[in-house]
């Protein structure tokens, strides 16, 4: 049976480490907040920025949820981030993904400006990461590779197989585990179009799933004693759980958890260690902050 990566409880330990940097900023009269922009009401996307705020609070960082009107334009929410931009109490700034599809996320995304880029998805910062010179890093790829340090699964030399391509987990990822300095790992990645999948997940030493299809990762398409990361965060109906669903990830955690030395749980692995991410590179901003 897997060892459980227990993101839930290293999220912990980086709190207390956060806190002690955030008294010290704040004993030298400095400013460290965050702001979260939320469009609409996807429920996720609810979940995640009270987890944040809450997360936010319990370390002394001051937290703000904007919640412009869902029919907001682009230029209008534009507007909403260059006011968060000029403001000295908010260092670092989200625009809650997904947005409505009449909205252009790439343009608003870079009119965060990049030294309050917590999420890291300017493309100043993109650019950065991909030149290996980061200065904001995505945090779920960072949170990945944070939990596999802290539990003594170096991805170096390693096989690593990300299964998905997405901008805020997959692609960035890829890259993090390539640089020397970060991952220093073999990477492969696949997607929708990969011909026989289960070819590819079975060579790795490390396989990490971040594709929102829930239980795409079986037990027979894992390697005996690999490391097994699992990103998704799936609702699937669920008549016996009061709230009508149960949260599920994209491995099939009852046959991979047979195979695999370690697993991240869904709940508690991967998700908490995202929102400590964040709130490091929170914190981080406020540091490097002149003011
Ligand atoms: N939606 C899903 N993950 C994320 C994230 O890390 N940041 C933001 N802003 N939106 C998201």
């Amino acid at each position: 049976m897997a060892i459980l990566l227990d993101g839930k409880a290293l999220a912990f330990e980086i709190k207390a480490e956060l806190k002690t940097r955030v008294d010290k900023l704040k004993a030298a009269g400095r400013k460290v907040g965050l702001a979260a922009v939320l469009v609409g009401n996807n429920p996720a996307s609810e979940v995640y920025v009270r987890n944040k705020a809450k997360f936010s609070e319990e370390i002394g960082v001051h937290s703000e949820i904007v919640r412009p009107p869902a029919n907001i334009t682009t230029i209008g929410l534009i507007t909403v981030v260059l006011a968060l931009n000029d403001r000295a109490d908010i260092t670092g700034i989200i625009v809650q993904s997904p947005l409505p599809k009449k909205i252009d996320e790439r343009e608003v995304s870079e009119a965060v400006l990049p030294y309050k880029d917590v999420d890291g998805f300017h493309p100043q910062n993109l650019g950065r990461l991909f030149l290996g010179r980061p200065n904001f890093i995505p945090c779920t790829p960072a949170a990945i590779l944070e939990l596999l340090n802290r539990y003594g699964h170096s991805p170096a030399g390693k096989h690593c197989v990300i299964v998905g391509r997405g901008k805020i987990v997959g692609k960035p990822l890829a890259i993090m585990l390539l640089e020397k300095a970060f991952g220093n790992a073999t990477v492969t990645i696949c997607h929708s179009a990969t011909r026989d999948l289960s070819h590819h997940t079975r060579q790795a030493d490390i396989l990490i799933a971040a594709t929102g299809a829930p239980h795409l990762i079986k037990g027979d398409m894992v390697r005996e004693g690999a490391v097994v990361i699992d990103v998704g965060i799936n609702r699937i109906e669920d008549k016996s759980n009061p709230k009508g669903y149960r949260l599920v990830g994209d491995v099939d955690f009852d046959s991979v958890s047979k195979k695999a030395a370690a697993i991240t749980p869904v709940p508690g692995g991967v998700g908490p260690m995202t929102v400590a991410v964040l709130l490091s590179n929170t914190v981080r901003a406020a540091e490097k902050s002149r003011k």
